[in-house]
């Protein structure tokens, strides 16, 4: 086993996650030989990988699982062990997530590296990069440590992101759920699990942004989430409930098709009540009920309340003043 396996080395720009003490391994993703017919010949390593090579964080490239529109991504052996390596692209070959409600809030350095991504200089290109792919792996680090079903992340070095590879149990690569046979039995019980999903990533702070049957594979206990570098900070976006929404109507609209009773719930709403109240844990049992409040807003008594509130303070500061 190489021995940045279970330690924390991934190398980061102030992400301000507390580093992982004790390595937790999750079931569905043990490491390990997952792989049926591993490669007989190897491949050549490719160009992006070499530096994962020359540092010795990678023995050898086995096949390319797949090239997507963000990111290709290979399956390599790392001493003992086979990982997942997802090497990310340039900004230009990739698409819409570039828009500004993804990267609203996201933490950069300082106010020179703000400029220098808005002008879109060189170096701006080179943080704005970093900080896409940063996003990811600060995401995989915290939900993970949050007990969400993703992939765990192992490090990040020159635009590669190695985390476990998830496999299906019987020697294979997990299918995504878009490919996977659904009863309705089964569409209610992953639909269920993904929703406490969605809830302990809020509880963690995170909206994965993209969530659909896409960006979910099919591990051997379950749905794993995957693909996070657009994942959104619940708290500090303005978008956020919009984005929070969309996840989750996407999870009702793929297994709706398949247990049609799921369509008349309103999870997104519901849990972003509890969430917005502070009550909401990932133990919370949901109803996927929700009455949305459309009375027509009584201005004359909000404005009310609002004169009571001034007059209030008022007194408040007086009688401070005479002590
Ligand atoms: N940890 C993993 N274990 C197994 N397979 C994985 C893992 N991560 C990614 N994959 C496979 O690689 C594919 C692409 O990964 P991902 O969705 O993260 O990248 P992407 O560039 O956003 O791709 P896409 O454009 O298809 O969404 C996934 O659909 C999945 O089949
Ligand atoms: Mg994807």
């Amino acid at each position: 086993m190489p021995d940045w396996f279970n330690a924390t080395t991934y190398n980061t720009l102030d992400s301000g996650i507390p580093a992982l003490t004790t390595p937790f391994i999750h079931p569905w993703s043990l490491p390990g030989p997952v792989l049926r017919n591993p490669a007989p010949t190897l491949m050549k390593t490719p160009k992006r990988l070499l530096p994962l090579v020359e540092e010795g964080l990678v023995d050898e490239v086995l096949s390319q699982l797949m090239s997507g529109k963000e990111a290709s991504v290979f399956i390599v052996r790392c001493a003992d062990v086979i990982c997942c390596a997802k090497v990310y692209k340039d900004a230009k070959q990739r698409s819409f997530r570039k828009s500004t409600s993804y990267q609203e809030n996201r933490k950069v350095r300082n106010s020179r590296q703000a400029r220098a991504m808005e002008k879109g200089s060189r170096y701006g290109r080179k943080m704005q990069e970093e900080e896409w792919q940063n996003a990811e792996v600060d995401a995989l680090f915290r939900l993970s440590a949050a007990g969400v079903t993703v992939p765990r992340p192992h490090l990040c070095h020159e635009g590669v992101l190695l985390m476990d590879l998830v496999g299906d149990g019987e020697g294979g690569v997990a299918p995504r759920l878009n490919d996977v046979e659904m009863s309705e039995a089964l569409a209610l019980d992953y639909h269920a699990r993904l929703i406490k999903e969605v809830v302990r990533m809020l509880c963690a702070g995170i909206i994965h942004g993209d969530l659909s049957e896409y960006n979910i594979l099919v591990g051997e206990h379950g749905p794993v989430v995957i693909d996070l570098p657009q994942a959104v900070d619940a708290a500090g976006n303005s978008m956020a409930f919009e984005m929070f929404k969309r996840d989750v109507i996407n999870l009702r609209s793929y297994f709706s098709t398949f247990a049609p009773a799921l369509g008349e719930t309103m999870y997104a709403e519901e849990i972003w009540a509890y969430y917005e109240e502070g009550t909401l844990h990932p133990d919370l049992p949901l109803t996927g009920q929700f009455t949305v409040d459309d009375r027509p807003v009584d201005v004359d008594a909000v404005l009310e309340q609002v004169e009571l509130a001034i007059e209030e303070e008022a007194l408040r500061q007086m009688f401070q003043s005479d002590e």
